[in-house]
C-alpha cells in the first residue's frame, strides 16, 4: 500500500493535494510520502522479527534514495544503512544513523574511502575481492585498529530482471567464489588488521521471484556451516536486498511476508545475527515525480506525444533499463482512453518514457504523476541539456517540505571556473 490516492477527482500524497505541491515548487518535482516509507519499513521489520529472525539489521540501501529527510525519517524507526562511498555514509551519519549499524558495501573501496569507513566507525565493511581485503587490512593497521569484514560471495545464481541489474552471477564483477571466501575468511582470521564477522551476498535488484534467492541463500547457510566446521566464528549472514516491487504491469512480487518464511526455512537452526539491504522496496512505491504536460503534439498519421516538462535527466529508469512506470494524471478526466506517447524534452529520441500508453485524455498544463518513483529517481538525475536539478519534497500527514530546492541558474554557473588563459 502506498499513500498516493485520488481524493475529490485528485491525486493527493497523504493529505496534500499533489497540484498544491505543483503549484508551490513548481515541476518537474519528486514527491515522497513518509507514511509509506514508515509502512514499508515496519512491514519488512515485523514480518522478519515475526518469522522468528531475531532482530535483524535492516540496513536500508541508501543508493536508492539517498536524501537525508528520507535517510532521517527510516533512521528514527531504526533502520541502519547499507552505503557505497564517503558521500553516502556523511549522508547517513547526517540523518542520526549510528556508524555501528551502518554497512559500506562496493566493488571498488578506495584507500581514503576506507580510511574514512573506519574513522568514523562503520559497523561492516563488505570485502568483495582479494586485493580489497588486503588493503582494508593495510589501512586498519596503519591506524593500530582491525576493520570488522564480511565477505561478500557471489552465489552464482541467475536473478533474472534486467541485465544491468543482475549481479550474482561469476560472470558479472561483485564478490568471490565460495572457494575464494573459505580461503579469505581463513585468512582474515589470522591477519592483525582484520576482524571477519560473516559473509553477505546480493544477487541483484527488482527479483520478483523468491526461487533465485532460494538458491542463494541455501549455499549462504552451507558457506557458514563450513566456516564453522573449520573452526572459524560467524556471527553475522547478511543476505543483502533485492526484493522486487510492483510497476503495475507485472505479476505481483513476493511479499515480505513471504520472504522473511522463506528465509526461516532455509536458515533454521542456524544461529546467526541476519542484516538486509533492501532499497527498492522501501523506497520505489513512496514516492512519485509530478510532472506537467507542456503540450499534445499530434503527427498526421494520428501518433500522440504527450510531452512533459520532465525527461530523462530527471527520471532515466525508462531510457535506461526500459522499465516501466505507472503514469496518473493529477486530475483524471473521465471518458474514453486516449493513446500517447509520453516523452520530455531532451533532443534524443531515448527520452520517451512510454510508447502507446492509454490514458485519461491529456491537455496542455495537466499534471501526471510518474509512480514508484521513489527508489533510483531522484539519485540518478543529471542536469543533462543544462536542465536544473530536480528538486524533492517529503510529504508528512497534511504537512510537507522542500527537502532538496531546484537550484537557480546562478548555482548552476557559479560552480563552474574560467580558466586563467580565457579571462
Ligand atoms: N545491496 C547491494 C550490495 C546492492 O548492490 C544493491 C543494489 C542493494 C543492496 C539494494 O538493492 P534493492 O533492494 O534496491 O534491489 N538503478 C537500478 C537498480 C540498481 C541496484 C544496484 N544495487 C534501477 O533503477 O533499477
Amino acid at each position: 500500500m502506498n499513500h498516493f490516492e485520488l481524493e475529490g477527482g485528485e491525486l493527493h500524497c497523504e493529505g496534500v493535494a499533489l497540484s498544491a505541491i505543483a503549484e508551490a515548487v513548481g515541476t518537474p518535482v519528486y514527491v515522497y510520502s513518509s507514511a509509506t516509507l514508515e509502512r514499508h519499513y515496519t512491514v519488512l521489520r515485523d514480518a522478519l522479527v515475526d518469522a522468528g529472525l531475531g532482530q535483524p539489521l535492516i540496513a536500508y540501501a541508501v543508493k536508492a534514495n539517498s536524501n537525508v529527510a528520507v535517510l532521517r525519517t527510516l533512521g528514527k524507526l531504526g533502520a541502519g544503512a547499507d552505503t557505497v562511498s564517503i558521500g553516502e555514509i556523511k549522508r547517513a551519519l547526517a540523518a542520526g544513523i549510528p556508524a555501528r549499524r551502518i554497512v559500506f558495501s562496493g566493488v571498488g573501496k578506495t584507500e581514503a574511502e576506507l580510511a574514512f569507513a573506519l574513522d568514523v566507525g562503520v559497523g561492516e565493511i563488505n570485502v568483495e575481492s582479494e586485493p580489497e581485503m588486503h588493503l582494508a587490512s593495510k589501512v586498519a593497521q596503519a591506524r593500530g585498529t582491525r576493520a570488522t569484514i564480511a565477505i561478500r560471495v557471489n552465489p552464482d545464481v541467475s536473478a533474472g530482471g534486467h541485465a544491468k541489474i543482475s549481479t550474482g552471477k561469476s560472470e558479472n564483477k561483485f564478490g568471490v567464489s565460495f572457494s575464494e571466501a573459505e580461503r579469505l575468511y581463513a585468512q582474515a582470521s589470522n591477519n592483525a588488521g582484520l576482524k571477519p564477522v560473516g559473509v553477505t551476498c546480493h544477487i541483484g535488484s527488482q527479483i520478483t521471484d523468491l526461487a533465485p534467492l532460494e538458491e542463494a541463500f541455501v549455499k549462504m547457510r552451507g558457506l557458514v556451516q563450513r566456516l564453522r566446521t573449520e573452526g572459524l566464528s560467524v556471527e553475522r549472514l547478511d543476505l543483502g536486498g533485492g526484493l522486487g516491487v510492483p510497476y503495475f504491469n507485472m505479476p505481483t512480487p513476493a511479499t515480505p511476508a513471504d520472504y522473511a518464511a522463506m528465509i526461516a526455512r532455509t536458515m533454521k537452526g542456524l544461529d546467526v545475527e541476519f542484516a538486509f539491504e533492501p532499497g527498492r522496496m522501501i523506497a520505489a512505491n513512496a514516492g512519485i515525480l509530478l510532472s506537467r504536460v507542456q503540450h499534445i503534439h499530434e503527427r498526421p498519421e494520428g501518433r500522440k506525444f504527450a510531452v512533459l516538462d520532465a525527461a530523462m535527466n530527471d527520471l532515466i529508469r525508462p531510457a535506461m533499463y526500459d522499465a516501466y512506470h505507472d503514469i496518473r494524471p493529477v486530475k483524471p478526466r473521465p471518458g474514453p482512453l486516449v493513446t500517447y506517447d509520453v516523452v520530455g524534452p531532451i533532443c534524443e529520441t531515448g527520452d520517451t518514457f512510454t510508447r502507446d500508453r492509454d490514458l485519461p485524455r491529456l491537455e496542455a498544463g495537466d499534471l501526471v504523476a510518474f509512480m514508484s518513483a521513489g527508489a533510483y529517481g531522484a539519485v540518478m538525475s543529471s542536469e543533462y541539456n543544462s536542465r536544473l536539478l530536480v528538486p524533492e519534497v517529503l510529504v508528512k500527514g497534511d504537512e510537507y517540505a522542500v527537502v532538496r530546492p531546484r537550484p537557480t541558474y546562478e548555482d548552476m554557473l557559479d560552480r563552474e571556473r574560467t580558466p586563467p588563459w580565457q579571462l
